[in-house]
């Protein structure tokens, strides 16, 4: 891993962002709000893992975010397409070896609200892991009981929240339930997955808290919501669905974010 860290550090040259965003569907625009950024392909990172999906870009993009040094992972590999879901274990290591103390994910997600309709943003209260899979399997050491009793922070979500009223942008909060994907959800699986208390479905996200707080840092999560679950609509879930309605939620959360490094994030 040592390998991974010293190539992120001799590319970021003296910059040393304590902040990290991970770029999900509709979040690929951000990396343009980085004046002169450093973008480093993750095949040039010693193991790193790809996203082979369309619509992930696959590159580290570094600089200033509202004059703020930041770090931003575009694109992100999951579970279902290396079923590992520790694929993303070299990536957040790497962020945690070189300083980053707070990390901010971003997905696209289905919504189980009528009233949180596509193009929505939820900030994740907290999550469900229904994979059936950890990032943690096979970790040896005691370290791996990770505590997730407050495992997204208060204070970055309190930040966001900020940002968000300061920007007149509307903000749902609940919780995201992962599944394993790639396959969506069915309609008696969304039926279960509003009775034990999800507001949301999607694959990706959850391991990545998990690796996060193994790692020590702090995390913040929020979801773009691209579509009503499955069973909701009279119509069949796709990426494409996903991909095309990504950017409506990913410019409100962008806006969100962008207000939030202005004002400052600790
Ligand atoms: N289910 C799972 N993942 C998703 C969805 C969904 O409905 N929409 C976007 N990502």
């Amino acid at each position: 891993m040592s390998e991974t860290v010293a190539a992120l550090e001799k590319a970021l040259g003296g910059l040393k962002p304590d902040t990290a965003l991970v770029l999900g569907s509709g979040l690929g625009d951000l990396v343009n709000e980085v004046p002169n950024p450093v973008r480093i392909p993750y095949g040039d990172l010693p193991n790193f893992l790809k996203s082979g999906v369309t619509g992930h870009a696959g590159q580290v993009v570094a600089g200033h975010l509202a004059g703020r040094p930041v770090v931003m992972l575009a694109g992100r590999a999951h579970y279902y397409e290396h079923a590992n879901a520790a694929a993303m274990r070299p990536a957040l290591e790497a962020l945690a070896g070189i300083g980053v103390k707070k990390l901010i994910l971003t997905n696209a997600a289905g919504s189980l609200e009528p009233g949180m309709g596509p193009g929505s943003v939820m900030l994740i209260a907290d999550h469900i892991n229904f994979s059936g899979s950890n990032p943690l399997f096979g970790e040896p050491t005691d370290r791996r009981f990770v505590g997730l009793t407050e495992a997204y922070d208060r204070g970055l979500c309190s930040a966001i929240e900020a940002a968000a009223v300061a920007t007149g942008t509307p903000l749902h909060k609940g919780v995201y339930m992962w599944f394993s994907g790639p396959s969506f959800e069915t309609p008696a699986e969304i039926r279960m997955a509003r009775i034990v208390g999800a507001n949301a479905v999607g694959m990706s996200t959850v391991p990545e808290v998990i690796l996060a707080r193994f790692f020590g840092m702090r995390v913040a999560a929020c979801s773009v919501i691209t579509n009503l679950a499955a069973g909701m609509t009279g119509s069949e879930l796709s990426h494409q669905e996903t991909k095309d309605m990504a950017p409506l939620g990913g410019a409100r959360l962008a806006a969100i974010l962008k207000r939030m490094f202005a004002d400052g994030l600790d």
